[in-house]
């Protein structure tokens, strides 16, 4: 759980870095509003991953302002209480207790923004406001046009709308202690989801059926939702990288391929087993699933502060080109094949990704020609994968319609890394014997 504390020093941050720009700035971030689903029904809400960040507080319609200049530095625009619609939507904390519960300056309702922030944007020299959320950035410079069309009055529009995105990402690449307990525990709700999927899956049953599983397992952990749409795949539909109809009968034979993990207090957890459907691998696909095992092998001994994710990817696409030249579904010299990137054919994906808040989560994995360094507390995925589609006719016909991946998630730590997922079993071996203890 972060501390309101926590929540306070990162808008200190915020605040901090806008007083020192050259110029006057002010700091608009708004929340996530509902979005309809069908006519009067909405998806269920998600807070904007930002906002998140910078407050902690989960209802939607509502915007922080950060203006370094103004007596109340800090200010909050939410949904005021309103009984009547509490009774029909849910409680909303509301104006006269945001002050204590989070920590700002000051709270407003929402419907008063515009009325607050006019003044604010009167002078200032630049608005700083993530330029994706289209529809806010264009509000924020009608307003302004407002101003500009009042002059005479000496009031004066904002001269910049600079894009707020890159500073607040790059600060959320790197996880506070308190951020790393959450994400151990999005991770061990998901290990758990995956260890009883894996128990659950038998010939016959049904993708859906197995997705249930690991969705029962999030809920009653207290996970608010998956952090994704669930992959189940079995067969070729393990070829399919974001499958989620998740619709088909598990046949006696097969790989499944499950994908998933919970979203824990806004965190996410992200992982994947591939396993036989039968609780026992094929000649062939022990082969294969080992190769994939070996190239997250390589990937995790390059994991250190200072390495960086195209190391670790490079160790595991030539793990992985040497094992498809073993095996014979490539052919020739492992270093051609390596200078020639054969391999992305089979691992068509990259080797991972951050995660955090987002499940790809955001920072930049490199700027320019320099690539991102780890530094102790990121977290990524490492997540090599062979897909063999149905119909690669030059590949010999039992490789066929096959897809692994097993991804983990890991922190990079001051020694190398820590694997928050590791408990669920992944060798061929470990595999196995979960399976027949059912
Ligand atoms: N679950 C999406 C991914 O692994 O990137
Ligand atoms: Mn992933
Ligand atoms: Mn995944």
């Amino acid at each position: 759980m972060l501390t309101k504390d926590e929540f306070a020093q990162r808008r200190a941050r915020l605040l901090k870095r806008l007083a020192d720009q050259p110029h006057s700035a002010v700091a608009i971030i708004p929340g996530a509003q509902l979005a309809t689903r069908s006519r009067d029904t909405e998806f269920p809400f998600r807070q904007d991953s930002d906002f998140l960040y910078l407050t902690g507080f989960n209802e939607p319609d509502a915007v922080l302002v950060l203006a370094p200049e103004s007596e109340m530095p800090v200010q909050l625009y939410c949904q005021p209480s309103d009984p009547h619609e509490e009774v029909w939507h849910g409680r909303r904390l509301g104006v006269a207790l945001a002050v204590a519960e989070l920590g700002v300056d000051v709270a407003h309702a929402i419907d008063d923004l515009d009325d607050h922030l006019l003044p604010l944007l009167d002078g200032v020299h630049t608005v700083m406001i993530d330029h994706s959320k289209a529809e806010w950035l264009a509000h924020v410079q009608d307003l302004s046009d407002s101003l500009r069309q009042s002059r005479k009055k000496g009031q004066q529009a904002p001269r910049a709308y600079v894009d707020i995105a890159p500073w607040l990402h790059e600060w959320r690449l790197q996880k506070s202690a308190a951020e790393l307990e959450v994400m151990r525990e999005a991770a061990r709700i998901t290990v758990g989801a995956h260890k009883r999927a894996m128990r659950f899956a038998a010939p016959g049953r049904y993708e859906y059926q197995v997705a249930a599983e690991l969705h029962h397992e999030f809920a009653v952990n207290g996970a608010s939702a998956p952090a994704y749409g669930t992959i189940c795949g079995g067969g070729e539909n393990a070829c399919i990288l974001h499958y989620t109809e998740n619709h088909s009968q598990l046949c006696d034979g097969d790989l499944l391929l499950i994908d998933a993990g919970a979203e824990f207090q806004g965190y996410a957890a992200d992982i994947t087993r591939t396993f036989p459907v039968n609780g026992k691998f094929s000649e062939t696909q022990r082969q294969l699933y080992e190769v994939v095992l070996r190239a997250q092998e390589a990937a995790f001994a390059t994991l250190k502060p200072g390495s960086h994710l195209q190391r670790a990817h490079k160790a595991a696409a030539k793990e992985i080109t040497k094992g498809l030249i073993e095996l014979g579904i490539l052919q020739g010299d492992v270093n051609e094949h390596v200078d020639q990137a054969s391999h992305r054919r089979f691992f068509i994906h990259g080797l991972g990704h951050w995660l955090g808040l987002d499940v790809h989560d955001v920072g930049d994995y490199q700027q320019d020609d320099k690539r991102t360094l780890f530094k102790p507390g990121m977290v990524l995925t490492v997540e090599p994968g062979i897909y063999i589609p149905a119909d690669a006719k030059d590949v010999e016909a039992k490789w066929r319609g096959i897809g692994i991946r097993i991804e983990d998630d890991v922190i990079i730590t001051e020694a190398g890394y820590e694997n928050m997922t590791a408990a669920v079993p992944k060798t061929v071996a470990e595999i196995e014997a979960w399976m027949q203890t059912n």
